[in-house]
């Protein structure tokens, strides 16, 4: 009932089930894994449109977008809105079908600007970026947001309309303030408000981390899509179990689908994927028997092949003790 395709512009989603934006994270093997779970929108890792104009080649990496993960949302971030402007054209050149810009980050780094969830505290500029960039690009724009700034000015109704009135295609809302960081709980309740208060869909994000607590935030808040991210970490098939309550992967899946991650990492970066993976193995063996002996060998270990092996042996032997999960 409350999983539907979402249109966003010219373009139908299969689904309202989306993959955050999870800088350092959902790179493209990642995002590619999340969509064959069915993840209806990917996004990118934030693109910080500064180091996009002084040519940083890290920062154009992570725009590369594969045929496998279309329809991608590609998330800009700035405070500039002729900067901006220019990225998101660039963004909608590489092949992005959605632009997203970010109001929510609350590290300091972005936020010592105007960029991130600095951008809530000054409602005029937000304006006249998303003016700015949507005179640049013909595909829909869409932003993320969170409930403000603190406690005391939580403007996201504000925001949220600005972006409404201006066009945009649906607004994320993060249900906590940036000094809330990623701590407490997400206030759901603001999302509801906020779906009484627009028109266009709004997307709910924070705190889910299950098939049921997916269930309970379409539920609480009538919203019109979910976002999720630290619950697909080590679970990207979390996509699948809410589509299909019926489904659970098998010890042997969980396997593959780690291997497959490394594999595509290994080529996507060289031998730092390895380094990269080892965030990714400690949350893939979470909730796993002798998990901590699981992590203890593989970051011994910094050959692809001898990893492939251990993880082999590591997942062969608990389906030998009988252990099925
Ligand atoms: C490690 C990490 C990196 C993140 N990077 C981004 C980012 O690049 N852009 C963004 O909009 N949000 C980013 N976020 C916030 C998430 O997209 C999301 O809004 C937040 O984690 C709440 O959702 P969750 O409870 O499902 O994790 C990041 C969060 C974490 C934990």
């Amino acid at each position: 009932m409350f999983i539907r395709p979402l249109k966003v512009g010219d373009i139908t989603l299969e689904n309202n089930l989306m993959l955050s934006p999870l800088a350092g994270i959902t790179d493209i093997v990642f995002r590619v894994i999340a969509k064959r779970y069915g993840c209806g929108l990917v996004f990118s890792e934030m693109i910080n449109s500064n180091g996009v104009l002084h040519g940083g080649v890290k920062v154009l990496r992570r725009m590369d977008i594969s045929d496998e993960e279309h329809p991608i949302c590609i998330q800009i971030a700035g405070d500039d809105p002729k900067v901006m402007a220019d990225v998101a054209k660039k963004s909608e050149d590489l092949g992005a079908k959605i632009l997203n810009i970010n109001m929510g980050c609350p590290a300091k780094k972005i936020t010592k600007t105007k960029a991130g969830c600095a951008l809530m505290t000054d409602p005029l500029l937000v304006s006249k970026i998303i003016q700015s960039v949507k005179k640049e690009i013909s595909i829909p724009l869409t932003i993320k947001i969170r409930l403000g700034w603190n406690e005391t000015q939580k403007n996201y109704l504000e925001i949220a309309k600005i972006a409404e009135d201006e066009g945009c295609a649906f607004v994320i809302l993060h249900a906590r303030t940036r000094v809330q960081a990623f701590k407490g709980h997400a206030q759901w309740e603001e999302i509801r408000l906020l779906k009484e208060k627009l028109k266009i869909p709004v997307i709910g994000n924070g705190d889910i981390v299950c098939a049921q607590t997916a269930r309970n935030m379409f539920e609480q808040t009538g919203c019109d899509g979910i976002m999720i991210g630290r619950g697909a970490l080590g679970r990207p098939w979390i996509f699948k179990e809410i589509l299909d309550p019926t489904y659970t992967p098998t010890l042997q899946e969980r396997k593959q689908v780690l291997l497959d991650h490394l594999e595509g990492s290994v080529l996507r970066h060289g031998p730092y994927g390895t380094v990269l993976m080892r965030k990714h193995f400690a949350w893939y063996s979470h909730g796993l028997p002798y998990s901590s002996r699981f992590r203890q060998g593989l970051y011994q270990l910094k050959e692809p092949q001898k990893i492939c092996d251990f993880i082999h042996a590591f997942f062969d032997d608990l389906s030998e003790k009988g252990q099925t999960l």
